[in-house]
């Protein structure tokens, strides 16, 4: 065999042995490309849709070229190692290659209509409320349902201090720290691709002066990757609202139940229930809205106060506990999805029971490994 068909071939071998086991679920298609879309075919390819693309072929001028694509499953990019952007581009067609149509699993889809979504940007809620589009946030406190929520293409993934609640194991919100913030934020920020993060600031972090509030805020921004801060209050923290917008960090508003207060309010109440309550807080939400905030959270309040704050007001607001009329909602994801043991707040709608799925699963895997039962088939 010649050596300008000989190594070729044992590319084509070697690069049917290596795509062809771990991705054959993908399907794997190799060939001879023949086609006048390159000079010197015929070059040998091997393929494994849609990660790899195994080529051999020989060029005149460099003698013979060889490698391969690779399909990163959570990048969505393509490259290849050895010649040109114009060669691959060739070889690419050559092979009967479209990017416009090349299979992907469904997997990669979603990541790829993530990337093409892009980032959700303040602006982009600020549109929302002017077209009249409902904005759709949750918290997230982990990488694992980050990547999650982040897939299902919410606008807004918060960081909240609920964190010491549904997470942490207190009974408020009051003992979590900027270092637990901190944390959480990182691996919520590290992961999303498309929402916009958004992070609480905990108890005492805004409240003592607005030199520590920028001094914290900045911390979630700059170490937690956040794009934005939440705080909790109305008036009296509008000095830390104008100073935080004033040196470009993005500011989330919260009214009606706060529960950083809860010992002020006498607990986990409803609030703005009296009219000169609903006044105060109409005032409060006028005052952030015009301190620069970009959305306001409206936290359990009569449905009617939050419908005419939403009406006043030009930052968006987000509801839970506000009754329909805001213009987007937020839930503790917790409560979303049935993992909140036994309290939940009675305002907070369940869209899946995972607590109980993984209470059945856990006994399953209990009883299956006191039986025996784990160790013969573990490896299916
Ligand atoms: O901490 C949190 O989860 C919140 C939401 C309830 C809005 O502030």
């Amino acid at each position: 065999m010649s050596k300008r068909f000989g190594f070729p071939l044992l590319m084509l071998l070697a690069a049917l042995i290596i795509a062809g086991a771990p991705q054959a679920h993908a399907g794997v298609r190799f060939g001879v490309a023949v086609g006048p879309a390159y000079p010197p075919p015929p070059y040998a390819y091997a393929q494994a849709y849609p990660y790899r693309h195994y080529y051999a072929y020989p060029l005149p001028a460099y003698g013979y070229s060889y490698g391969y694509w690779r399909g990163y499953r959570d990048r969505a990019y393509w490259g290849a190692t050895s010649g040109t952007g114009a060669e691959r581009a060739a070889m690419a067609a050559a092979a009967g290659d479209n990017p416009e149509t090349r299979p992907r699993s469904a997997t990669m889809k979603k990541i790829m209509a993530v990337g093409q979504r892009g980032r959700v940007r303040i602006r982009d809620l600020k549109e929302k409320k002017a077209r009249g589009e409902k904005i759709a946030m949750l918290t997230a406190y982990d990488a694992a349902f980050a990547r999650l929520l982040d897939a299902a293409a919410l606008d807004v993934l918060l960081v909240g201090d609920s964190l010491g609640m549904v997470v942490l194991g207190y009974e408020t919100t009051i003992p979590v720290t900027l270092d637990d913030m901190l944390h959480h934020t990182k691996a919520v920020a590290r992961v999303a691709r498309h929402a916009l993060v958004v992070a609480d600031m905990p108890f005492l972090t805004y409240q003592v002066s607005v030199p520590d509030a920028v001094r914290n805020a900045g911390r979630l921004i700059q170490e937690g990757g956040a794009a934005a801060v939440k705080i909790e209050g109305g008036r009296a923290v509008l000095d830390v609202v104008e100073r935080l917008v004033s040196v470009g960090i993005p500011v989330m508003g919260h009214l009606g139940l706060l529960p950083q207060s809860v010992h002020q309010l006498s607990g986990f109440r409803k609030q703005a229930m009296t009219a000169d309550a609903a006044e105060r807080l109409m005032d409060d939400a006028v005052a952030l809205d015009q301190a620069g905030v970009f959305a306001i959270v409206l936290e359990s309040i009569p449905d009617e106060v939050a419908a005419a704050v939403t009406e006043r007001v030009s930052a968006p607001t987000i509801g839970i506990g506000a009754g329909p009329g805001c213009d987007g909602q937020v839930l503790v994801c917790h409560d979303a999805f049935g993992l909140a043991g036994e309290y939940s707040p009675p305002f907070a709608r369940r869209y899946a029971q995972l607590g109980e799925l993984i209470s059945a699963a856990a006994r399953e895997y209990v009883e299956e490994v006191r039986s025996g039962a784990f160790a013969a088939h573990a490896l299916k």
